[in-house]
């Protein structure tokens, strides 16, 4: 059984599990992500990893209650808790090395896998500048701890209730004119990624996405998870989750992403009920 050691709420859906999970913890890179089973009988679902802590043997994710796992997380369990298993780290982590300028963008629940690639493209010696979207002022969190590893951070929200109004690929497009960056990472729903990835395009900047598709076992068995990149069949789950965002067919992905979009409500219903 796995221990949650630390819970904490953002917003009525967000919210932080620090696991105590001593191996996940002394492997884990920017980029994985683990497996989640809250029970024997439970559905697996992936979480990319939020933080990791090799001192403390920990591992944090933040997750959004949207599906049914995910608000019996928010419901059900409280610190001191413990569930099934937390497999990983699994995944290909994202290459860090120091490129010169690198613009990370969060968006939503985004931000927390954001942070430890900003703070080791930090630690290579990269010149970071962060930008984070929000729905509104209510759900921001964590920008104090991306400001401690970053050159500039630009916050924005949709409503304009704080930061900057507006969305994320907007606050790109005028930083990617200024001509310095050399890496573009995006992580965030899947139309956030995609507009980032289009906002780059004409400025031939590289930009990394993290695709959070549908999983099931994680380890390339069940083909649930396949995306096209660059006219080639890939798995996010083991030849990602990060890929080339201009080389992304993010439209066949925006289809299959609706594919269990029945079931989840289903699921979802019966939760509630
Ligand atoms: Fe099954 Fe990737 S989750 S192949």
């Amino acid at each position: 059984m796995v221990r949650i050691l630390r819970r904490e709420q953002f917003s009525a859906e967000t919210f932080l599990w620090e696991v105590d999970a001593p191996d996940v913890a002394q492997a884990a890179q920017p980029g994985h992500f683990v497996m989640l089973r809250l029970d024997d009988a439970g559905e697996r679902i992936p979480l990319t990893v939020a933080d990791f802590d090799r001192e403390r043997g920990t591992v944090t994710v933040v997750v959004q209650a949207l599906g049914k796992t995910t608000r019996q997380m928010r419901d059900d369990y409280d610190e001191g808790d413990e569930f099934a298993d937390f497999a990983g780290p699994l995944g290909l982590p994202q290459h860090i090395e120091n490129v010169g300028h690198v613009v990370l963008v969060g968006g939503g629940l985004g931000i927390a896998p954001i942070f430890p690639q900003l703070r080791a493209f930090k630690q290579a010696g990269c010149q970071v500048t962060c930008i984070v979207g929000f729905r509104n002022a209510e759900r921001i969190f964590w920008t104090d701890k991306l400001a401690q590893f970053s050159d500039e951070l630009i916050l924005c929200t949709d409503d304009g209730s704080a930061g900057r109004q507006g969305f994320v690929d907007a606050a790109l497009r005028d930083v990617l004119e200024a001509g310095t960056a050399n890496l573009v990472v995006a992580i965030g729903p899947m139309p956030m990624m995609h507009a980032c990835a289009e906002a780059s395009r004409p400025f031939g900047v590289r930009t990394m996405v993290s695709l959070n598709t549908v999983m099931v076992d994680g380890t390339g068995m069940c083909g649930s998870c396949r995306v096209t990149v660059g006219g080639e069949v890939k798995f996010a789950c083991v030849d990602g989750p990060d890929f080339d965002g201009h080389a992304v067919d993010f439209r066949e992905l925006h289809a299959r992403q609706k594919r269990f979009q029945r079931q989840e409500q289903q699921a979802n219903d019966d939760h509630a009920h």
